[in-house]
């Protein structure tokens, strides 16, 4: 099967019903994505497929054939990273870390649909996300920060 991430073609031979963060983490190697739950509740595995935020422990590889995927990985880079990533760093978000790639990948999307979100739109999306290190308010910091770099670029 055949599937473009991060602008690469990678091949993979999967069944069509293996979850697409299994092809990402131990098929492509790409582990920045996490399992956390394995059932669409946490968002660990939160990776872009055609430009929406996805719980990718629950999409089948089959659904994600020919469609652009964005992993942490893809998003920026440590010499050019991502203004969410940037603000991330600036504010120094994560406590543990185990959430933080699916909460960044999810804020890029929050500030793609929604370039000037409201400290309640924010929480109403982020919330979906679940950090048990409490890291919201700084989340929350990091999603304006973020948004005034986008808007400043
Ligand atoms: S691992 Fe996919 S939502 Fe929790
Ligand atoms: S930083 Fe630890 S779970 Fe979110």
């Amino acid at each position: 099967m055949q599937f473009t991430v991060n602008g690469q073609t990678r091949e993979a031979e999967v069944e069509p019903d293996m979850p697409l963060l299994w092809v990402l983490r131990d098929e492509l190697g790409l582990t920045g994505t996490k399992y956390g739950c394995g059932v669409a509740q946490c968002g660990a595995c939160t990776v872009h497929v055609d430009g929406l935020a996805v719980r990718s422990c629950q999409l089948p590889a089959g659904a994600a054939e020919g469609a652009e995927i964005v992993t942490i990985e893809g998003l920026g880079t440590p010499d050019a990273p991502h203004a969410v990533q940037q603000a991330w760093i600036e504010a120094q978000v994560a406590q543990c870390g185990y959430c933080q790639s699916g909460q960044i990948m999810q804020a890029a999307w929050l500030l793609k649909s929604n370039p000037t979100p409201t400290d309640e739109e924010i929480d109403a999306v982020m919330s979906g996300n679940l950090c048990r290190c409490g890291t919201y308010p700084r989340i929350r910091a990091a999603v304006h920060a973020a948004a005034t770099k986008l808007r400043e670029a």
